[in-house]
């Protein structure tokens, strides 16, 4: 255990406000599951939206067989209530594109599963002592893991809903525009040479990935200030970016070569005139706003065109936690407290990302905006376990994905929920993945200041 962690995040809390916040972050994740199923009708939650994701009503089933399987079977000690569907809600046994076709509870019998199973955990959760009773159960962590586990769902059904043909559905206010000072901000910043505080052993819902916190030390580099805007991106595919070997890796050459990919996912040009769709509605790209639906490849491609590169994990770590006033580690950017909406754009609150410079009461000890909330941020590394890693409570969570064919993606984008979402938060894909709500900044070395 580090000396240089948040202690606040420790703070042993009474049993009682524990249960309160477990049941209170199972039912916000409820509330936006119903939201994002109840929007259309039963044949568009059984379709398959795209090969990439599973049809709504397999995520659907499958938060509640998850939850059956945690709180109620392996927590709470019950009977199994569904064990004939546990094999086509195992996300190991069906790839995706294969889910259309398995016997899946059929949408009224899936809201009745999911029902059924959270008015026993709520039971469960009544009689369940949140200290002394072991790891899965001290200060209800596998309630806030299957909180979170159900609010990365909501995010993939996001996905799917972004990924769907048809109407909108789904509407939300737009951000605030972007604050005075934006437009004058350093386009980077100065993260000096030193050691910092990686990971967290003392925030008590962190998944097994997170832990333990260790002493890392890092060069001096300079990272952006904000993400990468739509308006950077588009001077990068109007020099000719897609088209020019010298900016991309081998294996990005050959994948944009093969898919004949020349702007993110979502865009098409119309007399010159860069257009997306989004949730169903097309409108010009915002040229403020950071760039969304990109894969890895074209990150790794465009920081090379500006001169630059991806962060690491490490740096991209320490520009968002390191405070040099104390040498700690914070918990998120702008201190030790839970998000608001004045920190962070998350929860699908806006339905997109805020435009770049936005949230200056999120901004990190040295200045840096947007780190957490409106897009996931594309780092440099592979996916790889903190020294000292133990799979808990599974080894399907992360260990089975570590290795160099996922890179990791940091802070979370707009999509994400507060409980599912720190400055220690990792998550992985394949760096050919752009469905996702993937943007990215940049960094380069700095001679040691
Ligand atoms: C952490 C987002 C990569 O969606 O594949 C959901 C989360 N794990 N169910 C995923 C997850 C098991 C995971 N990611
Ligand atoms: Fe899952």
């Amino acid at each position: 255990m580090t000396a240089h962690e948040p202690a606040g995040a420790a703070a042993p809390a009474d049993p009682e406000v524990l249960r309160l916040r477990a049941a209170a972050a199972l039912t916000a994740a409820r509330d936006r599951t119903d939201v994002l199923t109840s929007c259309v009708g039963d044949p568009e939650l059984t379709a398959q939206h795209s090969p990439l994701m599973s049809p709504l009503v397999w995520d659907l089933a499958h938060i509640g067989n998850q939850e059956e399987q945690w709180l109620l079977r392996t927590l709470g000690g019950r009977e199994p209530l569904r064990p004939d569907i546990d094999k086509v809600y195992d996300a190991f046994e069906h790839p995706r594109a294969e889910r259309p076709a398995l016997p899946l509870l059929p949408p009224a019998e899936a809201r009745t599963y999911v029902a059924d199973v959270r008015a026993r955990v709520l039971d469960v959760l009544t009689g369940t002592s949140m200290e002394g009773g072991g790891q899965l159960a001290d200060a209800g962590f596998v309630f806030g893991m299957i909180a979170q586990h159900e609010q990365q769902h909501d995010e993939t059904m996001l996905i799917t809903h972004q990924l769907r043909r048809g109407p909108a559905v789904l509407t939300a206010a737009a951000p605030p525009p972007a604050p005075a000072d934006a437009s004058s901000l350093p386009p980077e910043v100065l993260v000096r040479s030193g050691p910092f505080t990686m990971g967290t052993s003392a925030e008590p819902w962190s998944l097994d990935n997170e832990r333990p916190a260790h002493e890392r030390s890092v060069p001096a580099f300079f990272i952006d200030t904000t993400p990468v805007s739509n308006a950077a991106y588009t001077r990068f595919i109007e020099d000719g970016g897609y088209r020019d070997r010298r900016w991309w890796s081998r294996a990005g050459w050959s994948h944009v070569q093969q898919h004949g990919l020349h702007a993110p996912l979502f865009w098409t040009q119309d007399g010159g005139v860069w257009l997306h769709r989004r949730f169903g509605v097309m409108e010009p790209v915002p040229t403020d706003e950071p760039v969304l639906h990109v894969s890895w490849y074209e990150a790794d491609a465009y920081a090379r065109w500006a001169g630059r590169r991806l962060p690491t994990e490490t740096e991209w770590e320490k520009a968002a936690r390191h405070d040099p006033a104390t040498g700690r580690s914070l918990r998120h950017p702008w201190g030790d407290t839970d998000p608001t909406p004045v920190h962070a754009n998350l929860g699908q609150r806006h339905l997109r990302p805020a435009p770049v410079g936005s949230y200056p009461e999120g901004a990190s000890p040295l200045g840096v905006r947007q780190l957490i909330g409106d897009v996931w941020e594309w780092t440099a590394s592979d996916f790889l376990p903190y020294p000292g890693f133990a799979a808990f409570p599974y080894r399907e969570y992360s260990e089975v994905f570590f290795g160099s064919d996922h890179k990791v993606l940091r802070g979370g984008s707009f999509a994400v929920d507060p409980v599912a979402c720190r400055g220690t938060f990792r998550n992985w894909d394949l760096p050919i993945r752009r469905q996702i709500f993937s943007g990215f900044r940049t960094a380069r070395d700095a001679e040691d200041s």
